[in-house]
């Protein structure tokens, strides 16, 4: 049992803290240090700890907000629950949510519907079903990670719509029905963007076009130049309009004598639709250079050998190669923007090389040259793409603390303060004594955010700035944050829109995962040196680390009252980082459930994971892509 004394304290600052999350944080300046808490103890007149009067009653009771639905997720280390509210940016959520658990996050943001179609041949091999669902993926994955809701759509949605059988009725052939099968579907769903499957973003988050079609505004009915038909958007009553004027085209009135001529459409420019219209139905936006359509002239015309492979082998392989392009592409682009490589954030590093594991493991398949047929082509929305150089790969650096420039990505693993504190003292336990006699409050937070902050801000001050990296609010996403207790990490490529590699050549040279594989893979890019001025420590300190993580991990998760007491105790002591963990984790959480809940809503339609073989569950699901 820790001294009378010092169980009086640590009451005292339960009690501030239930205040503090009651009512709000007071500035940096009103929080109690220990010595005035000590203080206090001593001599209770001394009114040195000025938020206590100015709480009304702590024991009055508040309603608190209502539970949100989907606002919570499993995991071993107790639920993790979140509340999204404009408040988000309140130092602590405890003061929002009057919870202890409960993270703010700010509101879902609203996705804008993307529409494709496909049209699954009858009586086609399963293996080329497949293979086309795994290239729908994709399609469905890059635009999920910029922010959009990708949909398939079918024959089952042009059958709803009211003008079905009149088209039927013309018995149009085969390419121009199905054109007009796609804009049925479309019309039937509303307004919204239609692209084709082959059509991808491939930019930076912020890029006018995207953000454009994010906003969800579409005046005009309008398409791309130079992407054909690939991508049309407009409002609902727009296309419909469109769908009924070009079926009151003349050319309809005899099929049989203008059968050539309607025939000729799907080869103009815009394909058939939009020649069936007049010039101002649809008009034409020239500032777009975000998506990247890999059209049969496009594959034929820029990727020879590709195309050449296409038709020389039998079609799944040339498809799942078609596949591995398109990843390396949306991979290159990545490096792309992140021109300045990857920084892995490791504050405090003397003891927390075993924290970084899963970040730099992640970094380096970031940094490692894209596995693809064709190494140093570049995507067809950018002929001028920086190829990857093995020889010269991306930057990958540790460094002690987030920088935020957005051409440099960072990585950061943020761990419960147990977890830090733990590692950093090299104790296998915590308990009361030690904290009060030696450990400093909020290093991490404190560490992470010092080239950002410098020295002089507050914990609160600091909590803000780290939330506004981990959401991105106002800019394009430029850091990930994992936390520490997780083992492995799910949906990395729905975050990126890209697999990352999952196998290296072996030596320092390209080569082929096997001998009768197409593809090149690259060597994998080093551990990053170590540090200025940090000493790197033996391999037996490592492994002390690793078990000492691993104690970590089951403090955080015992059901012992004991322990539970300690470690709420390190969290009441290191408020900030607590915060920073809960946010960060919530955070994640709901971009699982989010992402979860939508691939159950969308498991029947083409590109689901289940349809293109791939298994989602486990941490690293979703990796198909690079196994030829
Ligand atoms: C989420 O909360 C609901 C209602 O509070 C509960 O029924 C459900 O079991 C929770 N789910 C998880 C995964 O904790
Ligand atoms: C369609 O054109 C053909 C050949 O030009 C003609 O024989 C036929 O009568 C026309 N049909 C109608 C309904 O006009
Ligand atoms: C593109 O080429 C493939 C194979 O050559 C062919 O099967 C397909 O019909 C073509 N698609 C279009 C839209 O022309
Ligand atoms: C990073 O910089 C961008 C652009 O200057 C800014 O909008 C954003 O708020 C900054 N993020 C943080 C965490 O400071
Ligand atoms: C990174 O690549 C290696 C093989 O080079 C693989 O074992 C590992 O699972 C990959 N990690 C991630 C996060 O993709």
């Amino acid at each position: 049992m820790p001294p009378r004394r010092f169980q009086l304290l640590v009451a005292i600052i339960f009690f501030l803290i239930i205040t503090l999350g009651l009512f709000g944080p007071p500035s940096s300046t009103d929080i109690p240090t220990v010595e005035e808490v000590k203080e206090k103890i001593k001599n209770p007149h001394i009114p040195s700890l000025p938020s206590l009067p100015s709480v009304p009653n702590p024991f009055k009771p508040v309603h608190k907000p209502p539970v949100q639905p989907n606002s919570n997720s499993s995991s071993s280390y107790r639920a993790i629950e979140w509340f999204n509210d404009f408040k988000w940016r309140n130092p602590f959520s405890s003061s929002i949510t009057l919870e202890e658990n409960r993270a703010v996050l700010p509101p879902l943001k609203e996705r804008p519907p993307i529409y494709t179609f496909y049209d699954a041949k009858g009586k086609q091999d399963k293996a080329v079903s497949e293979a086309e669902n795994r290239l729908i993926l994709a399609w469905r994955r890059a635009w999920w990670a910029q922010g959009f809701k990708p949909q398939v759509l079918s024959r089952a949605e042009a059958l709803k719509h009211p003008h079905y059988e009149l088209v039927q009725r013309l018995k149009l052939d085969s390419k121009m029905e199905l054109e007009m099968m796609r804009w049925l579907a479309w019309g039937h769903m509303g307004s919204g963007i239609l692209a084709n499957w082959l059509a991808l973003p491939m930019a930076s988050y912020d890029n006018p076009m995207l953000k454009f079609l994010r906003r969800k505004e579409y005046p005009k009915l309008a398409r791309i130049e130079t992407l054909s038909n690939g991508v049309f958007f407009g409002e609902g009553a727009a296309i419909n309009g469109a769908i009924k004027k070009a079926l009151d085209n003349p050319l309809f009135k005899n099929i049989t004598a203008n059968k050539d001529k309607i025939a000729d459409l799907g080869n103009k420019e815009g394909g058939a639709m939009v020649n069936l219209l007049s010039k101002d139905d649809i008009i034409v936006d020239s500032k777009a250079d975000g998506i990247a359509y890999y059209s049969n002239n496009t594959i034929s015309s820029n990727y020879k050998p590709l195309a050449e492979k296409i038709t020389n082998k039998i079609q799944v392989e040339g498809l799942d190669l078609l596949a591995n392009l398109i990843n390396s592409h949306l991979h290159l682009t990545f490096q792309n923007i992140f021109s300045d490589g990857i920084a892995v954030v490791k504050p405090l590093p003397e003891h927390t090389t075993a924290l970084m594991y899963e970040a730099i493991d992640i970094a380096r398949n970031l940094t490692q040259c894209p596995t693809s047929p064709i190494p140093k082509s570049c995507p067809p929305n950018n002929f001028k793409c920086k190829p990857c150089d093995p020889a010269k790969p991306i930057k990958l650096q540790l460094q002690s603390s987030y920088h935020n420039t957005s051409t440099l990505y960072t990585i950061g693993t943020v761990p419960h303060p147990y977890t830090l504190n733990s590692l950093h003292y090299t104790r296998d336990t915590l308990d009361g004594n030690f904290l009060r006699r030696n450990a400093n409050r909020d290093q991490w937070i404190f560490e992470a955010t010092k080239d950002l902050l410098g020295e002089k801000h507050s914990g609160q001050d600091r909590i803000i700035h780290f939330k506004e990296a981990v959401v991105a609010a106002h800019s394009p996403s430029n850091s990930l944050w994992l936390t520490a207790e997780r083992e492995s990490q799910a949906d990395l490529d729905w975050i990126f829109g890209f697999n990352l590699p999952q196998v290296a050549s072996e030596n320092s040279d390209p080569s082929s995962p096997s001998d009768s594989s197409e593809l090149i893979i690259f060597p994998r890019p080093a551990q990053p040196e170590p540090q200025k001025n940090v000493e790197v420590p033996e391999e037996k300190w490592i492994r002390n680390e690793e078990e000492r993580l691993r104690k970590a991990r089951d403090a955080i998760k015992s059901k012992d009252r004991r322990m539970q007491d300690v470690v709420d105790m390190v969290e009441k002591w290191n408020l900030a980082d607590t915060e920073a963990w809960k946010f960060a984790r919530a955070w994640s959480a709901r971009r699982r459930v989010e992402r979860r809940k939508w691939e159950e809503d969308e498991q029947k339609f083409a590109g689901a994971e289940r349809k293109a073989g791939v298994n989602s569950q486990g941490g690293s699901g979703g990796r198909w892509i690079d196994k030829l």
